[in-house]
């Protein structure tokens, strides 16, 4: 069973985070979404809410077997799952230094775990989850963005 962790704060989850789920299914047997819960940045969106937007989006992908928080260091998490491979989303050069900085020091810290980086469609390339939330705050449309509940549950937050 070739299983992979694909790791992130996904506040909230993006067609760009789908994506790169996508391209994984096809290379792993089984994916293990993990929201992180200590990652020090301030989210607007909880981690059930996290996890939740992410489980709506990916109950079609059989590939998916668990979508889930973790503490602490992503290496242990991976390990204690029995991950041979961490999956990340490169989207431009732009993000290639700290994914590269964090695959070296995750590789340091686990010899044994892999980090692949896989590149969403270009379509995605200029999509984060901190572009989406601030066109959401101004009360533009992000319906091409991200998923259907995910773009609800920001109109909620920013209805005020
Ligand atoms: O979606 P993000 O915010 O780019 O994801 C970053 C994340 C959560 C993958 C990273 O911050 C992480 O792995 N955090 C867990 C703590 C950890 O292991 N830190 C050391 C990484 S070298």
């Amino acid at each position: 069973m070739q299983k992979a962790i694909y790791p992130g704060s996904f506040d909230p989850v993006t067609f760009g985070h789908l994506d790169v789920i996508q391209r994984a299914s096809r290379l792993c047997d089984a994916i293990v979404v993990a929201v992180a819960n200590n990652d020090g940045k301030k989210s607007l969106f909880t981690i059930e809410e996290r996890i939740e937007l992410i489980q709506e989006a990916t109950s079609g992908n059989e590939k998916v077997v668990e979508v889930t928080s973790f503490d602490g260091l992503l290496v242990d998490f991976a390990r204690a799952q029995g991950a041979l491979a961490i999956v990340r989303g490169l989207r431009a050069i732009s993000d290639f230094e700290f994914e590269f900085q964090m695959a070296l020091m995750n590789r340091k810290l686990d010899p044994t775990l892999e980090t692949i980086f896989l590149m969403p469609t270009e379509e995605y390339t200029y999509l984060s989850s901190r572009i989406v939330k601030e066109i959401a705050r101004l009360h533009g449309d992000v319906s091409a963005f991200v998923p259907k509940a995910a773009a609800a549950a920001l109109a909620t937050k920013f209805s005020a």
